[in-house]
């Protein structure tokens, strides 16, 4: 048998309900505040995401689906959604002039180890806001994820993790300070850090070896090179997110995996998933917009992964989402199935979402079915019924029967 690809994971109908009622929680709240949903995609010039996400990062170094087309382009499976997301804005003409608050979702490919929660293919829904340069916008981002929480009942399970990279100039001077320190002690640093220190000196910090580690406690801190225009915008998010309640921990250590941030990045983080913690990740990035060809625009944002959200979902609430079906339509005999696709097309009208019973058999069978499907309630379609106008309904959870006027059946169903 040809099995699955490695990595890509197939989401079965009973995750796959956990799945929209996390993505639908998470669509409300981006329709509340009003952001515009953009569609975009899958594949694009490998040049975007080497420009856009970094040459040097472990993403575009090792981490790309990359392929030559049939005249010899090199495309790539999106690894994130921001590089394109700011391609598309910018051909379009849409951040000429005006700010822009826009919101996409999809699949996202990136070659890595899969484990729980880290998968080759998975699915982001990306936030992105234009034109803003003050810390309001990072503030209402950040409060935007705070409310996607809300709603799924998992605030309690999540922290915000919070620092400043700085301005690039500042960012420049501390990668060189960096590099200069850890120069000297190069043959100490583990494999994957020595290769950095001159690809990406500034992702040595998030090493897990613990000699590296040691080494980095003299090291140059990132805060002492962080210019006072940044500061200021620094403190001005930290007072908006005091005041709308919500809760952070600095960590001066973060500085996320992509080479686009400059300002304010955020990771929101869970202890209840093992080491696939973070649930959501973003910040500012002020100079994307012109390194991928349009005017310097100011921009920030944030992508959710919806797996490990879900999963994060399914580990504190963990009864079962609603079954597929809210109706069973059980009939008789064959002569009944006409009246059955009736009754429940006038359901279907009113909202409802209605299976119909496939393939005969008796009326327990039909019951048992309707049972397993989740449904709340079941419409019993007899000679009786039909010739009356009426119907008996079911309700499967207290067990209670009636009949009740085919008139009728919507208001008491409803
Ligand atoms: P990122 O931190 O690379 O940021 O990814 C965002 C989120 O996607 C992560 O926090 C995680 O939940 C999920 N994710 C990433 N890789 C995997 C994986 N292999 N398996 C499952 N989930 C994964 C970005 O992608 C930026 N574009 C975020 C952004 C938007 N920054 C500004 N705007």
């Amino acid at each position: 048998m040809v099995q699955a690809v490695r990595g890509m994971r197939d989401v079965l109908p009973a995750e796959a309900r956990r799945w929209r009622l996390v993505e639908s929680a998470i669509r409300k709240v981006l329709d509340g505040y009003a952001y515009e949903e953009l569609y975009l995609p899958v594949l694009e010039f490998t040049e975007l995401f080497a420009r856009g996400v970094g040459e040097a990062t472990d993403i575009v170094e090792k981490e790309m689906y990359s392929l030559e087309d049939r005249n010899g382009d090199s495309l790539s499976l999106r690894p994130e959604g921001t590089a394109s997301c700011v391609r598309a804005l910018v051909e379009n003409g849409l951040l000429f002039n005006q700010t822009q608050r826009v919101f996409y979702s999809g699949p996202m490919f990136r070659y890595e180890k899969p484990q729980r929660g880290r998968y080759r293919q998975f699915n982001q829904v990306g936030a992105e806001a234009f034109g803003f340069a003050g810390p309001d916008i990072d503030a209402e981002l950040i409060a935007l994820c705070a409310d996607v929480w809300e709603r799924l009942g998992i605030t309690r399970h999540v922290r915000l993790e919070l620092n400043t990279l700085g301005s690039a100039g500042a960012r420049q001077a501390y990668r060189d300070a960096l590099v200069a320190y850890l120069t000297p002690y190069r043959n100490e640093l583990d494999p994957d850090s020595q290769r950095r220190l001159e690809s990406n000196p500034l992702r040595i910090l998030d090493s897990k070896n613990d000699r590296t580690q040691k080494l980095l406690e003299h090291a140059p801190v990132l805060q002492d090179f962080v210019d006072a225009d940044a500061r200021e915008h620094f403190d001005g998010l930290q007072v908006l997110l005091e005041g709308r309640g919500i809760e952070f921990v600095l960590n001066p250590r973060l500085v996320r995996g992509l080479d686009y941030y400059t300002h304010t990045v955020f990771e929101w983080i869970t202890e209840d998933l093992g080491s696939q913690g973070t649930i959501c990740g973003g910040g500012r990035y002020d100079g994307l917009v012109e390194r991928l060809g349009g005017r310097a625009t100011p921009a920030c944002g944030f992508s959710i992964g919806v797996d490990r959200t879900q999963l994060l979902h399914e580990v504190v609430h963990q009864d079962e989402p609603a079954g597929a079906a809210q109706v069973y339509v059980c009939w008789m005999h064959d002569g009944l199935l006409g009246a059955a696709f009736s009754v429940a097309g006038e359901l279907r009208e009113a909202d409802a979402a209605v299976r119909v019973h496939m393939g005969g058999g008796a009326l327990k069978k039909q019951l048992k079915r309707a049972d397993d499907c989740g449904a709340e309630w079941a419409i019993i379609l007899g000679d009786d019924e039909v010739g009356n106008d009426t119907v008996t309904i079911k309700h499967l959870v207290d067990g209670e029967q009636k009949t009740v006027a085919r008139s009728e059946l919507v208001t008491a169903i409803g």
